[in-house]
């Protein structure tokens, strides 16, 4: 197990693991003292000092996309950040706080072989997703890492309302086609990034 059930950061105390991505954990947490219940991403430990660096700007890109743009309802609502000193000398992670609703990823949804979407369900989320983009591109911002596991299907009685999240990629810029050269997941990249003169498709997962 990557974590401790009774882990403190700040001042939010672990209770399960939600997901995880390249550059954190993601899990339920608890405010102390409160029976509040929020998503807590927590930076991971790089093991060397480039990654770590790496991770640094993702980090502080992600808050600082936070903290300029407006809550839109199809984005993930933060509420706030800090970073948590004192977990060892050589590391102090970043801890993003946000809104928790019960619900999972897009990622995991559309694999789990028990539940099967609806097609309208699957287009209402789409769109909703859309609309969250257009929102981040109204602000001037590209995110440059859409995917179903950066889809967040948040709530479940009415099938659930898909909000974009993982906005470490952000760019200030919704034009310049350079800027998403060496950004995303390579099995999201789109065709043209794909099929680019002379050069042969690869896929690395
Ligand atoms: N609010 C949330 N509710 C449930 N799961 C979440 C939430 N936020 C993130 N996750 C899970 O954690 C994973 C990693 O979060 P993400 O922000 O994409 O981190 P990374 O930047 O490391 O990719 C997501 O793919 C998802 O599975
Ligand atoms: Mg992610």
């Amino acid at each position: 197990m990557d974590f401790a059930s009774s882990q403190v950061y700040g001042n939010y105390k672990i209770l399960s693991k939600l997901g995880q991505g390249s550059y954190s954990h993601v899990y339920l947490a608890e405010l102390l003292n409160t029976n509040l219940r929020y998503a807590l991403k927590v930076q991971k430990q790089k093991k060397n000092k480039e990654k770590m660096k790496r991770s640094n700007q993702i980090f502080e890109n992600e808050i600082a996309f936070y903290n300029r743009i407006k809550h839109h309802p199809f984005l993930i609502k933060y509420i706030e950040s800090f970073e948590c000193h004192g977990t060892s000398k050589w590391y102090s992670p970043f801890c993003i706080v946000f809104e928790y609703k019960e619900g999972c990823d897009a990622h995991k949804k559309m694999t789990n072989p028990e539940e099967e979407i609806p097609e309208q369900l699957g287009l209402t989320w789409f769109t909703q997703a859309a609309l969250g983009l257009a929102h981040v591109h109204s602000n001037g911002c590209m995110h440059r890492d859409i995917k179903p596991a950066n889809i967040i299907i948040a709530g479940g009685s009415i099938g659930g309302i898909a909000r974009l999240c993982d906005f470490g990629s952000t760019k200030e810029d919704n034009q310049g086609a350079e800027n998403t050269i060496n950004a995303g997941t390579q099995r999201y990249f789109p065709p043209e990034k794909l099929f680019t003169k002379g050069d042969l498709p690869f896929l690395k997962s």
